[in-house]
């Protein structure tokens, strides 16, 4: 079965958004597998955004995600990988579609509340830089021949 990696970012945890960001993911059918409370440190922060270490935002976006704790998850479900990215919305919060989390809750691209992995291999190295294999629950609700 699919899983993503998803993380409440500072800005998400500071404002008490957590309980209705996760909320979110539950109803729509999605299953929680993985869930801590990070201090994230420079080290994890670097890895995990790896991918934009020339752009002029990463000294920022690594200041911000370390500077509070955030709420790391993974989530399993058929596609969840590219329907968390749409439950989450583009990227900067202004462009956003209403109804997505950075539409409902942001408007500045470096507070925009919640990462999520945009394919399966990002999916899959997040989560081995995140968790390991013992923090992650099999586990099979016993609605689940109803949710789909
Ligand atoms: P990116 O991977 O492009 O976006 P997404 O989170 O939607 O996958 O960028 C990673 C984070 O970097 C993004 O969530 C917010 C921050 N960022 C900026 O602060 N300024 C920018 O111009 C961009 C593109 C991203
Ligand atoms: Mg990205």
């Amino acid at each position: 079965m699919e899983r993503t990696f998803l993380a409440v970012k500072p800005d998400g945890v500071q404002r008490g958004l957590v309980g209705n960001i996760i909320g979110r993911f539950e109803s729509k059918g999605f299953q929680l597998v993985g869930l801590k409370l990070v201090q994230v440190s420079r080290e994890l922060a670097e890895k995990h955004y790896g991918e934009h270490k020339e752009r002029p935002f990463f000294p920022g976006l690594v200041n911000f995600i370390t500077s509070a704790p955030v709420v790391a998850m993974v989530w399993e479900g058929k596609g969840v990988i590219a329907s968390a990215r749409k439950i989450i919305g583009v990227t900067n919060p202004l462009n956003a579609e209403n109804g997505t989390i950075r539409g409902d809750f942001g408007v500045d691209v470096g507070r925009n509340i919640i990462h999520g992995s945009d394919a399966p291999d990002t999916a899959e190295r997040e989560i081995a830089l995140w968790f390991t294999p013992a923090e992650l629950c099999n586990w099979q609700p016993s609605i689940s021949t109803w949710i789909y």
